[in-house]
């Protein structure tokens, strides 16, 4: 299975090693990897390109095509954040603004409404789900057919130091989503909040047109008339 994960942190600490758990028991893994702020160090620039321009207009695109490209290549897109006061890291941020030209109610790509997701996060205390949803809402907007969400509080900055009742709970957990993962391979349909977004924007595409760019773009897409992204 094609993986592409993109971690919120450059630290090789608690999220990374849930991810490299994770990543443990999916079927022949094919892992590509991402870390920020390296892999796309620069802010959203609010140019506005991306929302009415082509596809590679942005300015950070030396940094957005190949991350871009292997998104749209994996069967499984893994995003990790550590809680950063009570939110996912100014970095996870910075990569999610970039990507919102991929959103159902924009530009949605015909290729994510196949795939399945998974979110990661820790924290040292116990609020972690604030986090979890904010990377989940950018994968459900951009049509991921199923995302699921593995949080810990692990009670310790330090990975090695974590009790072994959570580091126990870590692997059981892991094991259990990617199992789930391996057995809805080529077979996943997107979920209802996806399903939703995708029906509500159609309505707006064909009504309401509101940016031309994303209206013709559904209509080219074939959406707007009985076309969908998903198979089956
Ligand atoms: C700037 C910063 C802010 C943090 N904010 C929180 C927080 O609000 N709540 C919390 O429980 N932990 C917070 N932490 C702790 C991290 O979330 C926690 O140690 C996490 O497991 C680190 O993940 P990592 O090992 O992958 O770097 C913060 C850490 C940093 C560096």
């Amino acid at each position: 299975m094609k993986i592409t994960i993109v971690y919120g942190t450059e630290r090789k600490g608690a999220t990374y090693r849930i991810a490299q758990e994770v990543i443990k028991h999916i079927d022949k893994p094919e892992v590509t990897e991402f870390f920020l702020p390296k892999d796309l160090p620069d802010y959203c620039i609010s140019c506005f390109r991306c929302f009415s321009e082509k596809v590679g207009t942005c300015s950070h695109s030396k940094y957005t095509l190949p991350i871009r490209e292997k998104l749209l290549d994996a069967d499984l897109i893994i995003l990790t954040s550590p809680v950063y006061s009570f939110h996912v890291s100014g970095q996870m941020k910075v990569f999610l603004d970039h990507f919102a030209n991929m959103w159902i109610v924009h530009r949605p790509q015909k290729e994510m409404f196949n795939k399945q997701g998974i979110v990661i996060a820790t924290a040292s205390g116990p609020v972690f789900s604030k986090t979890l949803n904010e990377m989940k809402d950018s994968l459900d907007f951009w049509g991921v057919a199923k995302t699921y969400k593995l949080g810990f509080a692990i009670m310790d900055v330090n990975y090695d130091k974590v009790s072994p009742k959570i580091k126990e709970k870590i692997v059981r957990k892991s094991k259990l989503i990617a199992h789930k993962v391996n057995l809805n391979h080529g077979r996943i349909k997107p979920c209802f909040r996806v399903r939703k977004w995708f029906y509500i924007t159609r309505f707006m595409q064909r009504h309401l047109k509101l940016n031309p760019p994303d209206v013709a773009y559904w209509d080219e897409q074939g959406w707007t008339k009985k076309i969908r992204p998903w198979r089956g």
